[in-house]
């Protein structure tokens, strides 16, 4: 969900509205907002996407006022309709509050409520918290010191945001691991889930720590523990421009993204390499000679970041000689993982905030590991609580679906690699600056890609009847299969799955029938032939069955060519890089599938770009 709070001088309804239209990636089930306004507080809130709201408000504005807060919602207890939406009041009508994430001992809570003689609305694990901060307010003290009280008696994870009435010029907020944000400008205080709801306001932030409270009020910000101890703020200048979120004339943000990605490779190799090839990653805080020490690597993710850690699995091993693992966030830490101190594990995220990578972290952190954040969200939770973190430099992505960070984060992992590799002694002078050569040369050969791509076009368009598209890859084309599947499913509706080829025999074979789509990645044919080859006969296989085949191969390699019923060519890369330039006609495809099937490709139906609980 995304969340953004308000004190100052202009129409609350207005900043928080367009807050929230830059957080409505991290989800758009529904929107709410509430102001304080002639002494009272009036809220609106609407089920679908925030032009609802907006049409709402513009049939029926709540009163000028200058402190509010706004909520954009991704569903998790209750149906997406205008009860179950936020802001969540009391029974008078004088506190409001929003939430992102779950409170756990809701049901309890709600079950005290409603004996105490409290008339609860909705489904909400939110609408809770309304009644106990009018509770707690109306026993003495302020929002604040109500905030603490009830922050101390939920467990989940949890960001709130309130106002009370009776403090008219107050926004409080409360964090435990889902992210907020602090945005100080003049004369005015914002409260967000994200730095862009606030950035064309301001450039300043507070990162605020866990189980923190926070105050804004005319006189400024106040944090405090949950125990109401105070903490340490530290303010700090966000380096993304409001520009940079715009969409720069395309139609979507994705198109405008999947355009980025030669700049953000560059970016995220700037500083890194130089000229001659050395690499340059002092960043990375965890001493070289722990670094020595490191027994086993282990790589957690989800979505498309555990695309890319699958990929990275492949450069270390082979680079480092490290035993190395990619496991879904989500699944890691309930299967009792083995770890220990000389154990490194490496976190990859995009926004730096996904509840299931975070819990992972924090096992790894517990057993001992040394936890090494791959990220593109500076400040974001993710890396704070890591022993050391890498950023990605793609800049801000909005599309739901991930494209530049997923070639950016691939960079990444990459650089940690050879790095590892340098440091182990596995790998040296003339192959590092070999490499180092070859992904700098990188981002002009995905911008060549990107100019390649009509025919792609064409032919999604020419299957955006089809209801079944399979992907196959070897080596790293298999995690570049999966991903291509993922895109289509994410923004297609479509049945897509990705295999590694040399399975098929092994059972999904029997789904080939005359026609259906199949899409394989090949490999170059320089470098591990035999791999190639064995590829070729997978296509060979699957043809003779019926399939329409679709080869994404390297260019001048004719020996796909009398197999290939669509031949996509990609400019010739070694084997372990060539996900950075293979993964790109299939985000365009998709992104042109979807288009044709009449979906909106930067928010896909059920989906939030940044899913902060469990
Ligand atoms: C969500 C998004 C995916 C993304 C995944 C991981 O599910 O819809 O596109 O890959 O989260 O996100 P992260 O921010 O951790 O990279």
């Amino acid at each position: 969900c995304g969340i953004v709070g308000y004190v100052g001088g202009q129409s609350a309804q207005d900043v928080v509205v367009a807050g929230l239209k830059r957080l409505e990636y991290r989800g758009y089930d529904s929107a709410g907002v509430a102001v304080l306004a002639d002494g009272g507080l009036a809220a609106a809130k609407k089920a679908g996407k925030l032009v609802n709201l907006e049409k709402e408000l513009g049939d029926r504005p709540l009163p000028a006022g200058r402190t509010g807060i706004g909520h954009t919602r991704w569903a998790t207890h209750g149906a997406p309709n205008d009860v179950n939406a936020h802001p969540h009041l009391d029974n008078a009508g004088r506190v409001a509050v929003v939430h992102n994430g779950i409170i756990e001992n809701f049901a309890a809570l709600r079950r005290e409520l409603t004996g105490r003689g409290h008339a609860l609305e909705s489904e909400t694990d939110t609408e809770v918290v309304a009644h106990l901060l009018a509770e707690a307010f109306s026993a003495g003290g302020d929002l604040a010191d109500a905030m603490r009280q009830v922050c101390r008696r939920l467990e989940g994870a949890f960001t709130l945001v309130a106002v009370h009435a009776d403090q008219p010029d107050v926004v409080v907020g409360a964090r435990r691991n889902s992210p907020l944000v602090v945005g100080v400008g003049d004369e005015e205080w914002f409260l967000a889930s994200d730095v862009a709801a606030f950035i064309a306001h301001t450039r300043s932030a507070i990162e605020l720590g866990q189980d923190q409270v926070v105050e804004l009020s005319r006189e400024g910000v106040t944090v405090t523990g949950f125990d109401g101890a105070p903490a340490d703020v530290r303010e700090y200048h966000v380096d993304w421009d409001a520009s940079a979120a715009e969409k720069g004339g395309y139609a979507s943000f994705m198109l405008k993204e999947i355009a980025d990605q030669p700049q953000a490779v560059s970016d995220t190799l700037l500083g890194r390499v130089d000229g001659e090839g050395s690499l340059h990653l002092d960043e990375v805080r965890i001493p070289d000679a722990e670094l020595r020490e490191v027994d086993k690597v282990v790589i957690v993710a989800c979505g498309t970041a555990f695309h890319a850690g699958m990929i990275a699995k492949y450069a270390i091993e082979h680079w480092t000689r490290l035993p190395c693992e990619t496991e879904l966030a989500s699944e890691f830490r309930y299967r009792d993982p083995i770890l220990d101190q000389r154990t490194l594990v490496i976190a990859i995220s995009q926004s730096g905030e996904t509840m299931d990578t975070l819990m992972a972290l924090r096992h790894a952190r517990e057993q001992g590991a040394k936890v090494l954040a791959i990220c593109n969200t500076n400040g974001s939770t993710i890396p704070r609580e890591s022993d050391a973190v890498l950023y990605t430099h793609a800049g801000p992505e909005v599309a739901v679906a991930s494209t530049k960070a997923f070639l950016t984060q691939l960079v990444a992992c990459y650089l940690v690699a050879l790095y590892l590799g340098q440091l182990r002694g596995t790998k040296w002078g003339d192959e590092i600056r070999t490499v180092v050569r070859q992904l700098s040369a990188i981002s002009g050969e995905v911008d060549r890609v990107l100019e390649t791509m009509e025919p792609v076009r064409e032919l999604a368009r020419s299957l955006a009847h089809h209801d079944t598209v399979l992907f196959l890859g070897r080596h790293v084309g298999y995690p570049v299969a999966l991903e291509g599947a993922l895109k289509l499913k994410e923004l297609a509706y479509m049945h897509a799955e990705g295999f590694a080829a040399g399975e098929l025999k092994h059972g999904p074979i029997a789904l080939i029938e005359e026609g259906l789509p199949v899409v394989v990645i090949v490999p170059s044919p320089r470098g591990r032939s035999v791999l190639h080859d064995k590829i070729v006969s997978n296509i060979q296989e699957i043809r003779a069955r019926g399939a329409r085949t679709i080869v994404v191969a390297e260019e001048g390699d004719e020996a796909v060519v009398p197999y290939a019923d669509h031949l996509i060519t990609v400019p010739a890369t070694p084997t372990l890089l060539q996900p950075l330039v293979a993964t790109v006609p299939l985000q365009v495809f998709a992104c042109e599938l979807a288009t044709a099937r009449g979906n909106e490709v930067d928010q896909p139906r059920n989906l939030a770009k940044s899913v902060t609980v469990e």
